[in-house]
């Protein structure tokens, strides 16, 4: 029965289970276990189960009625993470990111427009039959020099020479075969369409890119922490202006990659689900759960 001293129900981290446990073990998987140490309340769940569309399989091992959560994990699509929510509500859970949310942090045409001054001029397309044709309205609007490309969520950097950047994008046969070659690596793991953005020099004063990876829950920068992929690397951002465009998206909790351009401005190079953003190895992760296990539902 509620009553005026009843307790705020604690708000959960759901993290992926361990793959190689047991199906009944609630070890959550290696990558994520120091998000969990800092939790006073975890569940898993089975993210390979999501994946193949066995939600029901994915959540089993939920405790029913676990209240306010969020999920720390691998990344999911949105209509994957629609599906978890819905799982989840079912057994008394709440994912205190909405599936929409998600969707907007997660997906280059749901930030874009909020961080529009922000970040480098992009055009996208969902109609991956027509590419080509799209490609040469695309670098018209664009009118930039160079160009890199991406789908919704992720680029091929790996093949940064073949498959991302696009040197001049004035060059018909250079940038089909670039575009071409992305979409042939990402195969069907492609997420939602191609993105063209305008190419902007971050890497022109130290060779490299380097990134600061802005931890935001509720409005409120929590963490700064280095980029993932160069755990070394810390640079101080400027988030002067960052927090409005933050508040205008509407998800409690995203992150921001910022870079300091060759003229010194630092501009987002990439926004995401914070649930989904990988936290670099080798700093603290308990201040940025501390922060969201203490974070509540709206009233
Ligand atoms: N507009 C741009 N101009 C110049 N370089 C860029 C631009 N966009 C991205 N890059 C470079 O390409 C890299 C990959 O881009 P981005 O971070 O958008 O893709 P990703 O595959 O999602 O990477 P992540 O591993 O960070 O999720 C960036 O780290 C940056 O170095
Ligand atoms: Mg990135």
């Amino acid at each position: 029965m509620g009553s005026e001293f009843e307790e705020a129900p604690v708000t959960a981290l759901l993290l992926c289970s361990d793959p190689l446990a047991s199906a009944r073990s609630r070890r959550p998987d290696p990558h994520f276990a120091r998000d969990g140490e800092h939790a006073a309340t975890v569940a898993v769940i089975d993210h390979d189960a999501l994946v193949r569309g066995d939600v029901e399989d994915a959540v089993r091992r939920v405790p029913a009625g676990l209240g306010p959560a969020w999920y720390r994990g691998w990344m999911l699509t949105a209509s994957r993470y629609a599906d978890l929510e819905a799982a989840l509500a079912d057994r008394g859970c709440l994912l205190l990111t909405t599936a929409s949310a998600y969707a907007r942090a997660h997906e280059l045409p749901g930030w874009y427009p909020v961080f529009a001054g922000h970040t480098p001029a992009s055009v996208h397309t969902a109609d991956l039959a027509a590419v080509e044709d799209w490609l040469a309205r695309a670098a018209a609007e664009l009118g930039a020099e160079a160009a890199i490309v991406k789908d919704f969520v992720k680029s091929r950097k790996d093949a940064w020479d073949t498959a991302c950047h696009i040197p001049d994008l004035g060059d018909t046969e250079q940038r089909l075969r670039v575009v071409n070659r992305f979409m042939e690596l990402q195969g069907a793991d492609l997420y939602g369409g191609v993105v063209l953005r305008a190419f902007e020099d971050f890497a022109a004063a130290t060779g490299a890119t380097r990134q600061a990876r802005v931890w935001w829950l509720d409005g409120e920068p929590v963490q700064t922490t280095a980029h993932p992929d160069t755990p070394q690397v810390r640079v101080s951002p400027d988030l002067t202006g960052l927090d409005r465009a933050v508040a205008a998206l509407g998800c409690r909790f995203v992150t921001t990659d910022l870079a300091r351009r060759s003229d010194g401005v630092w501009r987002v190079i990439e926004v995401g689900d914070g649930q989904v953003s990988d936290f670099p190895s080798g700093t603290d992760i308990g201040p940025l759960i501390k922060a969201l296990t203490a974070a509540r539902p709206p009233a």
